[in-house]
């Protein structure tokens, strides 16, 4: 674990060549369709590609949803994703549901390989990270309820 963490944490010095921190970052995420730099035929798909087709968004937002979430962000999110806008070994979450869809956000979490293959969005950030996020293995519920906090952090209620 030690070990790859630190492997993760090696390209913090290219925080600038990742955009770090800086408003690009996000201004980059804004858009993920018409952004894409890349030539490819078919236009991206907001959505991602995965098997979260449609994500049923609670209002108000379920306080345990929230909860579980944050604990499953603590143990498996948290040593690349800050809550912040500060980009770490991936994207700081902050502004993340403004960003994306919910359902990019839930393919992003179950269908990172492909969707770092395929989808325009995720492969810009991969140019820009140099680092591959890896599989965390959440079931579908673990990826929805770890949106649910990511819309409580963004301050939706
Ligand atoms: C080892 C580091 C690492 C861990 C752990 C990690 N990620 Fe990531 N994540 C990344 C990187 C790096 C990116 C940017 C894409 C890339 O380069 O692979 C990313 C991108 C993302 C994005 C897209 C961010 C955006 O701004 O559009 C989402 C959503 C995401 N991760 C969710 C998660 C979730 C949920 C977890 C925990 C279950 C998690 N990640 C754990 C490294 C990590």
């Amino acid at each position: 674990m030690k070990k790859k963490l630190i492997l993760c944490l090696l390209p913090l010095g290219l925080l600038t060549a990742c955009g770090g921190g800086d408003e690009t970052a996000d201004n980059s995420g804004d858009k993920p369709a018409a952004q894409s730099m890349i030539e490819e035929d078919a236009p991206a798909d907001p959505k991602g590609i995965g098997e979260v087709k449609h994500v049923e968004l609670n209002s108000p937002l379920n306080e345990e949803m929230v909860n579980k979430g944050r604990e499953i962000y603590d143990l498996k999110c948290s040593a690349c994703h800050k809550l912040t806008d500060m980009r770490v070994v991936g994207p700081g979450w902050k502004g993340i549901t403004d960003r994306r869809t919910p359902e990019w956000i839930m393919n992003m979490t179950l269908n990172v390989d492909v969707m770092l293959e395929e989808d325009p969005a995720a492969r810009e950030m991969l140019k820009e990270c140099l680092v591959r996020m890896p599989n965390q293995n959440l079931t579908q519920q673990d990826a929805r309820d770890v949106l649910e906090f990511m819309l409580k952090n963004d301050g939706k209620s």
